[in-house]
This record gives C-alpha cells, sequence and structure tokens, in this order.
C-alpha cells in the first residue's frame, strides 16, 4: 500500500474510531423536561425499600464479610452449599413495604460476592445451585408489583468470585504484594468480565418486566481501584438505555463528570446539611440508609435506629428534595427479623396518617422559614405546607412571613382544626403578640399522640 494511501487509510480509521467513542458518549441526550418526566413517579413517591439479601446473610455478620475476614472462596463455598431460605415468602415482604408506605423496592440481585440471585445462564454461582434450587427473582417481582410497587434492581460492578475480575485494592482474595497480584492479573482477562456484566444486566433487563430504577455499584477509581475506563461505562450505560429507556440510573459508574452518565446521586449513611448541588445546581437525590448500619442480615449489629430516628430521617430527607431509600437485610431462613419489622411497622403506623406530607412533597420554597424545632415539606400541586413538630412547644408556634397567606390550618393525623391568628398589638401581660407578617398557631398543650405530629397549611 503506497504511502498516500496509508495516509488516508489512517485518517479514515482515526475519524471512525474517534466518531464511534464520540457516538458511544452520546448514547443518551434529553432535554430537563424531558428527564423530569421521566423521573417524574420517583420524584413524587419519595420512599422505597432497599433490599440486601444474598449468602452472606449466613455468616450474619455484614454483606462485606468475605472481604473484611478475608474468606477464601474454598471457605465462603461453606454458605452456598447451606443456602435454603425455606420460609422465603415475598408476598409477606411486599405486604410489609406497603404498609410501611415504600413505594418502590431496590433487590440486591448480585452483590459484591458475584452470588447471584437469579437463574443466570452466565454463571454456576447462582441461587439454583444452592439447596434452594429455585430463582428467587421473579417470585420477587411478582409479589412487589401486585402491592404496586415498583421495581428496581441493584447490581454490582464489582466480583469477588469471577475468575477474570481483576485484583485491586479491596478484592479479598487477591495478593497483597503488588508485583504478585500484577503477575497474578495477567491471568485475568477484565474483557471477559466486561462482557460478562453486559450478559448479565441484559438477562435482568429482559427477563422481568418493566424496571423502574438500577442501582450500580460501586466505581473507585484511581490506582488499583476501578473506575468508568475499567467498566467501559459509557457501553454499559448504552445498553441499559437500549433495553429499559425509563430506568433511573444511579450515579456510581463514574461518569459523575459527565451530565448525561447518572439521574440521581446517592449519599448514604449520613444526612445531607442542604439540598445536594453538583456543579452549583441542586439535582435529584436519593439517600439510602441502614436500620443499623450493616446493609446484609447482622445477627449482633446493635447500633440499631430507633422508629423515632427514621421517621425523622424521612421527613428530613424530603424536606430537603430528596428520596429514602431505607435498607432491610432478610435472614438466610428468607425472614425480615423482628427489629425490622418492629421499625416497619411503626413507620407505617405513622404514614398511614401523615403520608400526604411525604409523597408529591419537597423542600419548601426558599421564601417561608422554618421553625425552631420543626421540619417543613411543601407539596407544590396541592399547594401545601406540611410542619413536622419535633418537639412540642407549649401553646403556640410562630410561623414568619405567612399572614394573611394560610386558608386553613389542621393538625394532619386527625384532621382537627388548629386556629391561627396575628396580634401585633400587646393587650395584656397574659396576651402573646407576634412580628408585623408572622402569624401565631394556637396549639393544643397536650402532644398529640403520634410519633411526629405534622400541621398541614393549605395556603390560600
Ligand atoms: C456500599 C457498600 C455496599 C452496599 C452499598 C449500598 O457501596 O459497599 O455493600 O451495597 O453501599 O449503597
Amino acid at each position: 500500500m503506497n504511502t498516500k494511501k496509508m495516509i488516508l487509510a489512517v485518517v479514515f480509521f482515526t475519524m471512525v474510531s474517534s466518531n464511534l467513542l464520540f457516538s458511544q458518549r452520546q448514547t443518551w441526550s434529553e432535554t430537563k423536561e424531558q428527564k423530569a418526566q421521566r423521573m417524574g413517579w420517583w420524584t413524587n413517591d419519595r420512599f422505597g425499600m432497599f433490599i440486601h439479601w444474598g449468602i452472606y446473610a449466613l455468616p450474619a455478620r455484614h454483606e462485606w464479610v468475605k472481604q473484611r475476614e478475608r474468606i477464601p472462596d474454598e471457605a465462603y463455598q461453606k454458605y452456598f452449599d447451606h443456602f435454603n431460605p425455606d420460609l422465603y415468602n415475598p408476598e409477606e415482604w411486599a405486604a410489609k413495604a406497603r404498609k410501611a408506605g415504600m413505594k418502590y423496592v431496590v433487590l440486591t440481585t448480585k452483590h459484591h460476592d458475584g452470588f447471584c440471585l437469579w437463574d443466570s445462564k452466565h454463571t454456576d454461582f447462582k441461587v439454583t445451585n444452592t439447596p434452594y434450587k429455585k430463582d428467587l427473582v421473579k417470585p420477587f417481582v411478582d409479589a412487589f408489583r401486585a402491592e404496586g410497587i415498583r421495581i428496581g434492581f441493584y447490581y454490582s460492578l464489582i466480583d469477588w468470585h469471577h475468575p477474570h475480575f481483576t485484583y485491586d485494592n479491596i478484592h479479598p482474595n487477591g495478593p497483597r504484594d503488588a508485583e504478585e497480584r500484577k503477575k497474578a492479573n495477567e491471568n485475568r482477562n477484565m474483557d471477559i468480565y466486561r462482557q460478562y456484566m453486559k450478559d448479565q444486566l441484559t438477562e435482568l433487563l429482559t427477563q422481568f418486566g418493566q424496571i423502574d430504577e438500577l442501582f450500580l455499584d460501586f466505581s473507585y477509581p484511581g490506582e488499583n481501584g476501578k473506575g468508568h475506563q475499567d467498566w467501559k461505562s459509557e457501553e454499559l450505560l448504552a445498553l441499559v438505555r437500549k433495553l429499559q429507556p425509563n430506568v433511573l440510573v444511579n450515579n456510581r459508574m463514574d461518569l459523575d463528570h459527565t451530565d448525561w452518565g447518572w439521574d440521581f446521586i446517592t449519599p448514604e449513611q449520613f444526612m445531607p446539611q442542604e439540598w445536594p448541588t453538583v456543579r452549583g445546581e441542586r439535582v435529584p437525590w436519593e439517600t439510602c440508609q441502614t436500620f443499623s448500619g450493616s446493609w446484609g442480615y447482622n445477627r449482633d449489629e446493635y447500633t440499631w435506629k430507633s422508629t423515632h430516628q427514621l421517621i425523622v430521617m424521612l421527613i428530613e430527607t424530603v424536606s430537603k428534595g430528596g428520596n429514602l431509600l431505607l435498607n432491610v437485610g432478610p435472614t438466610a431462613r428468607g425472614v425480615f427479623d423482628d427489629r425490622a419489622n418492629e421499625r416497619l411497622d411503626g413507620i407505617g403506623e405513622w404514614m398511614r396518617f401523615h403520608s400526604r406530607s411525604i409523597y408529591g412533597c419537597t423542600q419548601v420554597p426558599d421564601e417561608y422559614k422554618t421553625p425552631q424545632n420543626c421540619l417543613m415539606t411543601y407539596n407544590p400541586e396541592t399547594h401545601r405546607l406540611y410542619i413536622h413538630v419535633l418537639e412540642w412547644p407549649f401553646k403556640s408556634l410562630h410561623l414568619p412571613g405567612l399572614k394573611d397567606k394560610i386558608e386553613y390550618a389542621q393538625l394532619l393525623h386527625d384532621a382537627s382544626e388548629i386556629k391561627f391568628y396575628s396580634q401585633t398589638q400587646s393587650g395584656s401581660h397574659t396576651v402573646e403578640t407576634s412580628k408585623e407578617n408572622d402569624i401565631i398557631l394556637n396549639l393544643p398543650v397536650e402532644r398529640p399522640n403520634t410519633d411526629v405530629p405534622v400541621i398541614e397549611l393549605i395556603l390560600k
């Protein structure tokens, strides 16, 4: 081939490959309005159940037990060999979630240990090869859909079982020495693992109907870590969008530097101080939280949050425009333990009377000031404000700047009227006065008998 043809060939190849790269980067483009519409159900529903379940429920001491205790495959195998959740009844789980007021659910289909809860054709490390012998995912999806709960899948990008997932900084079984690790990784081909992920995500996103949320987990870019180049995240996302165009995808494929590579951000195990922003803009966010610290069932963990703390966590999340994905770690018998059930029941009792202050709500407009010891939410459709009173004050609550803006006020749990007035002139030593544009809510002295009392303000 003469030089001229060679140059033309190189130019042509460069154009094709860069365009291919560019097109992969442009696999997804939608307007802000289209994205808001696609996320509408999620923004309204606010509250979901996370479920971390797998063979790590047998050791019952955290889903990272293999990593924390550096358990080799051969020793971890005993949990596979004894996994038989004979009491598994997803209808029970779904009923619990509905009663707790949870509108969507996210199930770990494969966690970092690589164990698959469905009959994947691409691995033997799956539930149908355990003593349980049956797929867990289809019955799960059917049961939760029957309760009107939307379906989400968690899928771990990390896989400590797959023979071609290269050893890195957190892999429990790889050599610690850098040179030895490098040598061991010569026998591991990440192209094969990336294809495995594509094949499995194809199974998950085509065999179980509409999937509403996809929670991929997690990237740890940098030396000896794994980021978007290791996952080929653009290709993975293109596949996901092709198979389930309406699915909402979280932000853990290490595509945070883009505005198309994620739908919502996912702070976890802490409460953001304010509505999180990315590049200066408030963004959709879902905080995932545990009852006790551990995601998987942890028998001996005693750092369990109280029901009150969990209810306040839900309210505070929505008051900052976010979603709460609250996690349950079922036991290896296939049931929610009593500590989880107690909290789900308590949350459900509160939500029975107060879900109006959660569903369809968000952060109050900036002009409204939140009273002391309260959290506020706002429904922009119904034009109603909700005051969640964390410490019941004596007799009155002052609302700054709301004079002449309220049509009616009531306690939400029993719809009993709350009278309100403004009183700028002091009449006598027993008359409470308000500032010029404030109003005073006249509260019963006795705190209402509900976990967090809520006052509903119907605005004019
Ligand atoms: C962290 C943990 C993982 C858990 C996830 C939930 O990534 O490593 O075990 O599944 O948080 O968001």
